[in-house]
């Protein structure tokens, strides 16, 4: 029991969809589990939720990661698709919530995680929820896809700095989920087609039951956090393992 409770996980976005389903998933594999999000609905005693609002960059550069153990993870998981518009039509202020949520925070996250442990023995690993739409553009959503595309080369930068600084006991990932049944989804599919030309493409997903259950995606992520040394490359999709 004592050894369970060496393993530490900080997960961002932990009250709905895919974060929710890890922070179960990591609670029954005797993690430790912080989630930071604006509210919760998980009740476990080795959970502790802590309210932010990650499009509130002082708040996110103010938080500390007190709690320590001999394994640590960071999931940088919390998201949105944001205002789905083609440019010129999009709500500037969805822009900055957007680049704030799902690249200025998880850079700031990162940066405090690494200065709060990497001078300390144990394992560490950061795992970034990225997106296929942060590989190639999808109209109506340039500033999610590019919030994702800034979060994967930051990754693989971070990637080579581990390399630099031979932290061989840190990993870290930026992981694409594939298309996942969330409130996400839910939204992306209340888009008009005047405001999304590919809406009926995730339409059809829904009905044709093609989406991924969160549960099943966490159970993916567990892989990696598991076993993250089968996982040599920064940038992996669920869709591939
Ligand atoms: N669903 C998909 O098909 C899909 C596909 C590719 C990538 N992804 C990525 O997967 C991740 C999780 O998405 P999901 O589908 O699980 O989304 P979701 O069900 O909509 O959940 C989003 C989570 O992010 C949190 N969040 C959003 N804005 C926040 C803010 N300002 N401050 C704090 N927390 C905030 C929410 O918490 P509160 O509302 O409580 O704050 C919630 O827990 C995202 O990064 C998303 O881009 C999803």
């Amino acid at each position: 029991m004592a050894a369970q409770q060496n393993k530490l996980a900080y997960i961002t976005g932990s009250s709905k969809g895919i974060g929710k389903a890890l922070v179960e998933v990591l609670l029954e594999k005797g993690f430790q589990v912080i989630g930071l999000s604006r509210s919760n609905e998980i009740d476990h005693h080795n959970f502790q939720h802590a309210e932010i609002d990650l499009s509130n960059i002082k708040a996110v550069a103010a938080y500390s990661f007190e709690k320590q153990a001999s394994q640590v993870i960071l999931v940088n998981n919390a998201g949105l698709v944001g205002d789905i518009n083609p440019v010129g039509a999009v709500d500037n202020q969805k822009i900055t919530e957007v680049m704030n949520v799902n690249t200025i925070a998880p850079q700031i996250l990162c940066n405090n995680f690494l200065k709060r442990f990497q001078n300390e023995k144990g394992e560490f690993h950061i795992l970034n929820i990225s997106s296929g739409a942060g590989k190639s553009p999808i109209s109506s959503w340039a500033t999610y896809c590019a919030s994702k595309a800034a979060l994967d080369l930051f990754s693989e930068t971070i990637s080579s700095e581990l390399e630099w600084s031979q932290l061989t006991n840190w990993h870290i990932h930026s992981c694409a989920p594939g298309v996942v049944d969330t409130a996400m989804q839910s939204q992306i599919r209340t888009a008009s087609e005047a405001e999304f030309n590919r809406v009926q493409y995730f339409k059809d997903l829904k009905l044709n039951n093609e989406l991924y259950s969160p549960e099943f995606v966490a159970n993916k992520l567990l892989q990696v956090i598991e076993n993250p040394q089968n996982f040599p490359e920064t940038l992996i999709s669920v869709r591939d393992f």
